[in-house]
């Protein structure tokens, strides 16, 4: 697989094993930095990690940053973006198998880096369900950016409140 991967300075040796994990287990990896300590600011790598993604350069994306908050929420600015900020095996397992993430977000001063290796083997080797549901709501979720229709639209989540109102949900 190809991985594109990015830290902000804070994380920059965790990144840096596990660009080297990665590679060890037979991957290729872009490594979008940082590169050392010198302080930076975690956008940037959000940015990059996720534009290899979203241009289809690589396959996933791996995004750490202190807490993994600020650079999820950045990657996720980008189209076509869906970065899970994630810091347990479950939740790894359910965003790549319901929501197709196709970047994981970490903290790296949260997470141990074991269990971090343990949440990147999950994600990287969960099958997406790839369900009608799963890809009316992805649909749904990517005609949110840029998309002028939805801002203080009540209704543009309806067609999923009616199906909780016929009991098609079980969770
Ligand atoms: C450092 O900039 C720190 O604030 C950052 O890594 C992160 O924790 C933000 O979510």
């Amino acid at each position: 697989m190809k991985i594109s991967i990015g830290c902000d300075h804070i994380v920059t040796e965790i990144k840096d094993h596990f660009v080297k994990y990665l590679e060890d287990k037979g991957h290729e990896v872009i490594d979008n930095g940082t590169y050392d300590k010198e302080r930076t600011h975690y956008p940037i790598y959000g940015k990059k990690t996720a534009d290899k993604v979203v241009s289809g350069e690589a396959d996933l994306g791996i995004a750490i940053c202190g807490t993994g908050v600020g650079i999820s929420v950045s990657a996720n600015k980008v189209k076509g973006a869906r970065a899970a900020l994630v810091g347990d095996v479950e939740t790894a397992r359910y965003a790549k198998e319901n929501l197709n993430a196709n970047i994981l977000a970490m903290g790296g001063r949260i997470v141990g880096v074991g269990l971090m290796e343990n949440i990147i083997d999950v994600f990287l080797e969960t099958e997406y369900k790839k369900t009608e549901e799963n890809e009316r709501m992805i649909e749904k979720i990517n005609a949110l950016g840029g998309n002028k229709d939805q801002i203080n639209n009540e209704h543009f989540f309806d067609e999923f409140l009616e199906k909780w109102d016929r009991g098609e949900y079980h969770d």
